[in-house]
C-alpha cells in the first residue's frame, strides 16, 4: 500500500511574514497529522523561517527547484545542500513553468535530481504534457519522453526516493481539472513505463501525483484512483482552508 503524499506548492507567492502566517495555520490544524505525508514548499527565501515555524509539527518542508553545482560562482543560484541546511527534505524539479520559461530540459532535471539524491533531498518530478500535444494524441509520448529522460541513469535504490508528479499543463492554474479517468489511464501508463525503465517492484512502490486545479471538491474522487498516490497542489494550497480540506479529502 502506496502512503498517499500531498504537496503544496507555493510558486512565487508569499513574503516571509505571509509564509510564517499561513505555515502557522497550517500547523495548527494538522499538527499531529499521520494519514499521508503532508509537504509545503515556500521560495527558497522562506524556507528557513518556515521551518522554524513548523517545528515538531508532521508537515514536511520542500523546495521548489535546486541546482545541480555543489558550489561557485553562479550568481543567483542554490544548492542542494544549501536548501537541506534548511531544513527541507523535499525539493520539486521540472516543473512545467520551469519548463516553459527557464528552458528546462529533461537532461536538466536529471541533472537536478542527481544533485537533490547526493544532498539527502527527495525529487518531486514533474512530467506532463501541453494542451497541443494532448490534443494531438502524443500525451503518452510526451510523458515516456519526460520519465525516460528525466530518471536516465538512476539506480534503483534511487528511484526508491522519487515522487513522480503527473501534471497536465492544461491543468495547471487553470481551473480544467483531468477527469478521474483521464488521469488514472496516465497514471497508470507511467507506471508501466516506470516499469519498464526499473522493475515491476519499483513501479508498484513508487508514488505519482496528480497536479492541475486540485481543489477540496475534487481531490477525493481523484485520490480514489487505483494509481493516484498524491496530489501536488498550487493555487489552492495558499490558504489554510483549501488545503487542509485537500489534505483530509484526500485520506477519507
Ligand atoms: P494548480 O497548480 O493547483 O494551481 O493548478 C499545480 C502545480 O502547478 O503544481
Amino acid at each position: 500500500m502506496r502512503r498517499k503524499i500531498i504537496a503544496g506548492n507555493w510558486k512565487m507567492y508569499k513574503t516571509v511574514a505571509e509564509a510564517i502566517s499561513l505555515a502557522d495555520g497550517l500547523k495548527k490544524e494538522l499538527f499531529d497529522f499521520s494519514l499521508c505525508d503532508v509537504v509545503i514548499c515556500p521560495t527558497f527565501v522562506c524556507l528557513t523561517e518556515v521551518y522554524k515555524t513548523l517545528q515538531a509539527s508532521s508537515i514536511k518542508l520542500g523546495a521548489q527547484n535546486l541546482f545541480w553545482e555543489a558550489e561557485g560562482a553562479f550568481t543567483g543560484e542554490i544548492s542542494g545542500s544549501m536548501i537541506r541546511s534548511t531544513g527541507a527534505e523535499y525539493v520539486i524539479i521540472g516543473h512545467s513553468e520551469r519548463r516553459q520559461y527557464f528552458a528546462e530540459t529533461n537532461a536538466t532535471v536529471n541533472q537536478r535530481i542527481k544533485a537533490a539524491l547526493k544532498n539527502q533531498l527527495l525529487p518531486i518530478v514533474c512530467v506532463g504534457e501541453n494542451l497541443a500535444e494532448r490534443e494531438s494524441g502524443k500525451t503518452f509520448d510526451v510523458v515516456k519522453d519526460h520519465l525516460t529522460g528525466s530518471l536516465a541513469g538512476l539506480t534503483h535504490e534511487e528511484m526508491e526516493k522519487i515522487v513522480i508528479a503527473y501534471e497536465p499543463v492544461w491543468a495547471i492554474g487553470t481551473g480544467k481539472t483531468a477527469t478521474a479517468s483521464q488521469a488514472q489511464e496516465v497514471h497508470a501508463y507511467i507506471r508501466k513505463v516506470l516499469s519498464e525503465i526499473f522493475n515491476n517492484e519499483i513501479a508498484e512502490k513508487t508514488r505519482i501525483q496528480y497536479g492541475g486545479s486540485v481543489k477540496p471538491e475534487n481531490a477525493a474522487e481523484l485520490m480514489g484512483q487505483a494509481d493516484i498516490d498524491g496530489a501536488l497542489v498550487g493555487g489552492a494550497s495558499l490558504k489554510v482552508e483549501s488545503f487542509v480540506a485537500i489534505v483530509r479529502n484526500a485520506v477519507k
